[in-house]
């Protein structure tokens, strides 16, 4: 267990940001609600508070709150061991945490199945890419759709026009990514052929296969070369433009200058610090923690 440090910068509650964010309508005197403002902010697309998970005796996180904007790519940083990749673990249900909740999209998801929160349009990578070695980077692709119709058995007799239709176009759209993020040549390729830097792009393709909201990035540029790393953050911010919101991990402080719009930093499986990239740069307590590693 860790101690919380006295001088730890208090955090907001996400209930207290959300109500900031998109404030109750007061009551005039006559009981009736104000006008809702025409242009009001946007509720978070990601909210998580108060989560907890232990491993043995190991605290790995501790009381961890986490807040992404709609549209934003968000940065979570923090030294080896912080529990980082276990937030991500917690945030896309592929562990339960002890304590604590996750709203995404303004629904709970803490209890649901790791698949049935990447088909409401959550996905992640993982900090060593997973990928279909035996399969070729097309194979690969073409695995990461969801809801195929010919995934069902009678439809594979009744709706084969449908089926068809629905393969090219996922062949097509596969073809696209592969092509956005320098994989193209590769497609026909074995997966296991690919550079780590490759699986990394591959899998992010993978994520991007079913068109989700937000997708969780553990350290995109870890193990990439410079010329990858500049690729990969070129579509990062594409694919943000075009409307996807990301939560990214990451120890190369350059990819996180450059990429996000707010950095939260985790320290002992605690929050430490968030605020602007320029903010957190600027933090000694952020500093302290990575020195002290
Ligand atoms: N499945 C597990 N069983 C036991 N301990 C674990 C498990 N997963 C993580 N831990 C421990 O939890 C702590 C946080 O690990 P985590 O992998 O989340 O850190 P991280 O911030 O992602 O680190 P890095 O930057 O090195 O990837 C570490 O002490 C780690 O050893
Ligand atoms: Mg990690």
């Amino acid at each position: 267990m860790v101690d919380k440090p006295s001088n730890t910068p208090e955090f907001p509650h996400p209930e207290q940001t959300s109500a900031r964010l998109n404030p109750l309508p007061p009551l005039d005197p006559a009981g009736q609600k104000e006008q809702t403002p025409t242009t009001r902010p946007e509720l978070p697309i990601l909210v998580a508070n108060g989560l907890v998970k232990n491993f043995g005796g190991i605290r790995a996180v501790d009381d961890a709150t986490i807040e992404v904007a709609k549209g934003s790519i968000t940065g979570l940083i923090g030294p080896n061991g912080a529990g980082k990749t276990t937030l991500f673990n917690l945030l896309s249900s592929f562990i339960r945490p002890d304590q604590g909740r996750v709203l995404f999209d303004g629904e709970q998801i803490q209890q649901l199945q790791s698949h049935q929160i990447a088909q409401m349009g959550m996905v992640r990578t993982f900090q060593v890419a997973r990928v279909l070695s035996r399969l070729s980077v097309l194979e690969n692709m073409l695995l990461a759709t969801q809801h195929q119709t010919g995934e069902k058995f009678w439809n594979t007799w009744f709706k084969q026009k449908q089926i068809a239709q629905e393969e090219r176009q996922q062949r097509e759209r596969a073809m696209t990514i592969l092509e956005s993020i320098g994989l193209l040549h590769m497609a026909h390729e074995y997966a296991g052929a690919l550079s780590g830097g490759q699986r990394k792009l591959l899998e992010m393709g993978r994520a991007l296969m079913s068109n989700p909201k937000l997708i969780l990035l553990d350290e995109p540029a870890a193990g990439v070369n410079p010329t990858l790393i500049n690729q990969i953050c070129d579509r990062i911010l594409t694919w943000n433009r075009e409307g996807m919101s990301f939560l990214v991990i990451e120890h190369n402080m350059d990819v996180v200058m450059s990429l996000c719009d707010r950095v939260w930093v985790l320290a002992e499986g605690r929050n430490l610090a968030a605020g602007t990239p320029a903010e957190i740069q600027a933090n000694p307590q952020v500093l302290e923690a990575y020195l002290g590693q």
